[in-house]
């Protein structure tokens, strides 16, 4: 049984105030429910992480992007070092708004997804196809090749150090949801890469569904066998949605 993640992506809301506020109430929530069972990760914008890390220590933090450069004349980026240097643990690699907005590729995301490992940050590898691939039924042929560009190469020591986030495109902020046995299908078969490129330690490797997500159809997604958490974008700033999802993975 693999520990649920429920995982939060603020994306570029809230503003460092307004967080501090937020984990306040959320502390005091939490403490009304037994979370004992899940561990709860906050993707924050970099300039927030400094103060919510050091306001709390009930739940994890990560960026929602790294550089894939060490260090150096990149201006406007973040490095793997300076996350780490400020307590995160994790960082969202190849979300599909920066695949789109960016137009991050699968071998850049491959070297951000190296370079996060090497500084000990849990990369949250994001794969997904869009509507008009799904309906050319080339979902998980997309899905496939995204999972084998992104971890080509890629080896880590505990089975803890990947999580992967399926995440149809359709489906973020839309409020349309992949059915549970779609997402569960997606799923296995990203499970089945995994298994492919790391035999037995693919059993315990965290895959998240993220797509609309939330408190009415959290329990239906998260009780599938191959979805072991959520990546949240909307419902993830309301602290009374967090909960319920958050009790939903038990
Ligand atoms: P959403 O976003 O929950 O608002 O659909 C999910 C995500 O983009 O990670």
């Amino acid at each position: 049984m693999i520990r649920p993640l429920i995982a939060g992506n603020w994306k570029m809301n809230k503003v460092p105030s307004e967080a501090a506020t937020w984990l306040g109430e959320l502390k005091e929530k939490l403490k009304q429910i037994d979370s004992s069972h899940v561990d709860i990760l906050l993707c924050v914008p970099a300039t927030h992480l400094t103060s919510m890390v050091a306001a709390q220590g009930f739940l994890a933090l990560g960026g929602q992007d790294l550089s894939q450069h060490e260090s150096g004349a990149y201006t406007g980026e973040v490095s793997a070092a300076m996350l780490k240097d400020v307590g995160a643990s994790y960082a969202i690699v190849g979300h599909s708004e920066r695949r789109e907005y960016h137009k991050e590729n699968d071998g850049l995301l491959n070297a951000k997804v190296q370079k996060a490992l090497e500084h000990n940050l849990i990369p949250i590898l994001c794969v997904g196809e869009s509507e008009t691939q799904r309906d050319a039924g080339k979902a998980k042929e997309v899905v496939i090749a995204q999972l084998h560009a992104g971890l080509s190469g890629v080896s880590f020591e505990s089975s803890s150090d990947l999580v992967i986030a399926y995440e149809p495109i359709w489906a973020i902020g839309t409020g349309k949801t992949a059915t549970a046995d779609d997402a569960q299908e997606m799923c296995a078969a990203i499970r089945g890469v995994l298994k492919e490129l790391y035999l037995a330690q693919a059993e315990g490797i965290r895959i998240l569904y993220g797509g609309s997500m939330k408190p009415s159809n959290a329990a239906e997604l998260l009780s599938k066998a191959d979805i072991n958490g959520g990546l949240i974008g909307g419902a993830s700033l309301k602290t009374d949605d967090l909960l319920a999802l958050v009790e939903a993975a038990k």
